[in-house]
């Protein structure tokens, strides 16, 4: 292995950070810097292995921002907490791969990204949706491929959502984002599983479907199911939205795509040990008319065996908040919540949606808090003043 570049920025700041992959955009340094912070940026494409985050924290790091690809176990909490480490910073809103727990009982706090990704991911699963649903890849492929000789009745055939029942696992920010996009745009009535009811969801679908009565439009429904299975079955689409845990690793497997529709889409911008990779792969052999589209894979970046070859698959590399917009947001937050705890500000109010977030992004003077922090609860760090947050929120 070459020796890892480093690329220091604010070389005479006080307070060391460290930063594992370099990050889009320019805010997110300018905070740091004006935090007085020294930022040590990691160079090149390849996951820093454990040995590397551990030799970069060394003796002395102030806080590190780190990537949903690496494992920051107990370990490596341990040793940041030791080298006078203030807090772990996620460049993401999923921490998964974080021990959240061990940080707690470190007395570390443990930041992440919301806000700024919802509308992204969300849009993200309805283009796999459609790009499932419609072909896009097969057909690109055949373009390609000089394969079009010309139009024909029964040319890759596809499934026409509209007015279709939509299943979503999972109904926090993202989930409801992308029932948003669907119920409104295609008109389909939702299904949806979550151990939480979401009343706001549940509201705005049934004044919608008032909106749409008074226009003299068949209205649409939501429904949350007491089961998951009552949902796989009824849906011609499911699209997963869940935290990973390990009670919902492999929540859809052999049995539940049995559940599905024969000609259903799945859709998976979440996180990829939620599907049983094996199972969909077989199950995609053995229903062509079954269609899936995936973002996250079970051990990113490998895929399982098989699924690169089936035509009713159609794969992109977790791409779910990439836009410019986003990934400069995340970098901003990621900063913002270094800035704010290495200075002893309060914890944000609740983060809900983009409006929460928004004058950490735009504000020539940012507010004086950490924009969202997972464990501060926990923690009973301070908060600013503004509505408590709920649990939904910290997740
Ligand atoms: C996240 O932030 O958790 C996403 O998976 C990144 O795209």
């Amino acid at each position: 292995m070459t020796a890892r570049e480093w690329v220091i920025v604010n070389p005479g700041g006080s307070r060391r950070v460290v930063v594992t992959k370099e990050l889009p955009g320019a805010r997110w340094l300018q905070l740091l810097t004006a935090a007085d912070c020294r930022v040590e940026i990691a160079q090149g494409d390849e996951v820093l292995s454990e040995a590397e985050l551990q030799a970069a924290i060394g003796e002395r790091c102030d806080a590190a921002i780190g990537q949903l690809t690496e494992s920051w176990g107990a370990p490596l909490l341990e040793t940041l907490k030791a080298a006078g480490g203030a807090l772990y910073s996620q460049y993401a809103v999923g921490y998964d791969n974080v021990d959240v727990a061990a940080a707690t009982r470190l007395g570390l706090p443990v930041g992440n990204t919301p806000g700024v990704l919802t509308e992204t991911t969300a849009q993200l699963a309805v283009a796999l949706t459609f790009a499932a649903a419609r072909r896009l890849a097969e057909g690109d492929r055949l373009m390609r491929a000089g394969e079009y000789h010309g139009w024909l009745p029964g040319m890759l055939l596809g499934s026409l959502l509209y007015r279709g029942i939509l299943g979503i696992i999972g109904a926090g920010r993202i989930g409801a984002a992308y029932a948003h996009m669907m119920v409104e745009g295609h008109k389909m009535d939702l299904l949806y599983f979550d151990v939480r009811p979401n009343a706001e969801l549940e509201a705005y679908v049934a004044d919608y479907a008032a909106f749409l009565l008074a226009h003299g439009e068949q209205p649409v429904t939501c429904r949350r199911t007491e089961t998951l299975e009552e949902l796989l079955g009824a849906c011609d689409v499911v699209s997963i939205h869940a935290t990973l845990t390990e009670q919902t690793q492999h929540l859809i497997g052999a049995p539940e795509l049995a559940a599905m529709k024969e000609a259903a889409v799945l859709v998976n911008a979440s996180r990829g040990p939620l599907v049983d990779e094996a199972a969909l792969a077989a199950h995609c052999r053995a229903h062509p008319r079954f269609r899936a589209g995936l973002d996250v894979y079970e051990d990113e970046p490998a895929m399982a065996p098989g699924l690169a070859e089936l035509d009713n698959l159609v794969l992109v590399p977790h791409l779910g908040s990439a836009t410019t917009f986003t990934r400069e947001g995340m970098a901003t937050l990621a900063a913002a919540n270094v800035a704010a705890i290495l200075k002893g500000w309060p914890v944000w109010r609740a983060v809900g949606g983009l409006e929460d977030v928004a004058p950490f992004l735009d504000d020539p003077e940012p507010p004086h808090a950490a924009p969202s922090i997972v464990n501060a609860a926990e923690l009973s760090l301070p908060r600013l003043a503004g509505p408590a947050p709920t649990k939904e929120d910290l997740q």
